[in-house]
């Protein structure tokens, strides 16, 4: 169900009838919903009168957005180059055991934690780095993780 109804409806207007407004428009509207759920998508083709295929279109070829809902935390493990050959890899599966995500799942079952692999950070020098939310840990094993998550609730 859409929490935001009334925003979205001003993005809408924002941006109806502008030629290439499909994606800043989904964008906010992301950031209101957090996601882009069926119900929104149908409401905002039936608002602009844009397909709902072409929304559908857009909405799953750009990986900026997202079809399900998203954690109430956002984990973003690096695997830049710097934090690739420092055991990224070693940390993202750490992190997967840890909060028991099967094969492509990347939120857990009770909505806490939505894990996203990303490109530099931008603090190589304290390679492995994960940030969750806004804050950053760095020179990370895997043993860190556990009490690292745990901190989030
Ligand atoms: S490569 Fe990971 S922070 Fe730059």
């Amino acid at each position: 169900m859409m929490k935001n109804k009334k925003e979205i409806d001003q993005v809408i207007n924002k941006f109806n009838g502008k030629n290439g407004a499909l994606i800043p428009l989904l964008q906010e509207v992301q950031a209101l919903e957090s996601y882009l759920s069926k119900e929104t998508m149908r409401y905002i083709s039936e608002k602009t009168g844009i397909k709902i295929a072409q929304i559908y279109g857009v909405a799953t070829f750009y990986t900026m957005f997202r079809l399900k809902p998203q954690g109430k935390h956002i984990i973003r493990v690096c695997q830049g180059t710097a934090c690739h050959v420092s055991g990224a890899n070693q940390i993202l599966k750490e992190i997967r055991d840890e909060l028991k995500l099967d094969g492509e799942e990347d939120t857990t079952k009770d909505g806490r934690f939505t894990l996203m692999e990303v490109a530099c950070l931008g603090c190589c020098s304290l390679a492995p780095v994960i940030m969750v939310n806004d804050e950053t840990h760095g020179k990370l094993t895997p043993e860190k993780i556990p009490n690292i998550l745990k901190k989030y609730d």
